[in-house]
């Protein structure tokens, strides 16, 4: 069996797969079901210090949507359906989430795990305070700049440029000694640029990307779907989450540790994760959809295919796809010329 330890900013986790940061981790149980379901790492569902973003918890609503974007039933969920939802932060006070990161930090270390502390920004201050208060129990913090949600509600921000993520990291990095890792949208235009930023300004560690804001019609009702905008994510996104991290990869020529999210819904796609460059991904959706036993059956599959491929370790596979891409200037002449379509 590979040996699936990996380093990232500082911690070594027993493996590469992350609980990723939402309901599922917003409570003490589901986050020591993500430790013993095997997790590396589990990524406490976000907080802010704007009582709105708490609040907006209270209207959040969740639709599964199948290939044809009709709306699924949750308990035949396959795992691999798309999820449209809105979301809020979490509601507990303070005091309380806090003693709820020390207790499931302290089970998840005698266990070779970590439990990471989460942040989705409204203020730099704000972020920095809280991040300083959540280093006292966790051994790292994530810093989400990206939440799509950002763009329909004030109680949270989505950074889009360079210049905002550079204020933010600086004004959270003072704060914190412990390692920060910064979680960046998907919908912005220089990504690379905005992960550049991060880590000169102090992070240690990139997570991309954010999931994506859609709109879907009911086209019997004409009403949309939820009754408002709201954020979607599915299989169908792994390329282009896979695409901003390899270029990142590229970009940082690998110096950075980088996280994949959005879009891996199995063990195969961790591989394409780390294949891309990632050193660990974070999944959500699986997590919501089919509970915390799916992190198992990810590691299973992922052990077989390392397996499978003779790999020994993990890093040994981190980027090994990157290594093998080429610019479209670089690739030669095809002949004959594909044209694989139906000929008019
Ligand atoms: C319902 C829901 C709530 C989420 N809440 C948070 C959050 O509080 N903080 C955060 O950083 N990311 C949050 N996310 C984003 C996830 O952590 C993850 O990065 C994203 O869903 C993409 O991964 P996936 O394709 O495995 O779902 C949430 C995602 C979902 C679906």
């Amino acid at each position: 069996m590979a040996d699936l330890s990996t380093r990232l900013a500082g911690l070594t986790l027993r493996n590469p797969v992350i609980a990723a940061s939402c309901e599922y981790t917003m409570t003490e149980r589901g986050i020591l079901a993500c430790i013993d379901a095997g997790a590396g790492a589990v990524i406490a569902k976000s907080i802010n210090e704007v009582p709105a973003a708490a609040r907006q918890l209270d209207v959040a609503d969740y639709t599964l949507l199948d290939s044809g974007l009709s709306r699924t039933p949750w308990e035949t969920a396959t795992g691999h359906e798309t999820l449209f939802n809105r979301s809020g932060l979490a509601q507990t006070g303070v005091d309380d989430w806090m003693a709820t990161l020390d207790r499931t930090q302290r089970y998840a270390a005698a266990r070779g795990a970590a439990v990471i502390g989460s942040v989705t920004v409204a203020s730099a201050d704000g972020a920095a305070e809280l991040a300083a208060r959540m280093a006292e129990a966790v051994p790292a913090v994530e810093i989400n700049i990206g939440a799509p949600h950002g763009r329909e509600a004030s109680a949270v921000r989505q950074l889009t440029e360079a210049d905002g993520v550079a204020h933010y990291i600086r004004t959270v990095r003072a704060a914190v000694d412990c390692p920060v890792i910064v979680k960046l949208p998907g919908q912005a235009s220089d990504i690379p640029g905005m992960a550049r930023a991060a880590v000169d300004n102090g992070a240690d560690a990139v997570a991309m990307i954010g999931r994506l804001n859609g709109f879907v019609p009911d086209l019997e009702t004409w009403e949309p779907e939820l009754g408002s905008w709201g954020a979607v994510g599915g299989p169908w996104m792994l390329p282009v989450s896979l695409y901003w991290l390899s270029k990142c990869y590229r970009h940082l020529s690998g110096t950075v540790p980088l996280i994949g999210t959005n879009g891996a819904r199995g063990g195969l796609d961790v591989a394409r994760f780390l294949l891309s460059g990632a050193h660990a991904v974070e999944l959500a959706s699986l997590l919501l959809l089919k509970g915390a036993s799916a992190l198992t059956e990810v590691l299973s599959d992922l052990n077989a295919y390392l397996d499978a491929h003779g790999v020994d370790r993990v890093s040994d596979v981190i980027g090994a796809s990157v290594h093998r891409a080429r610019e479209y200037g670089e690739i030669e002449p095809l002949v004959p010329a594909r044209r694989p379509w139906p000929q008019p």
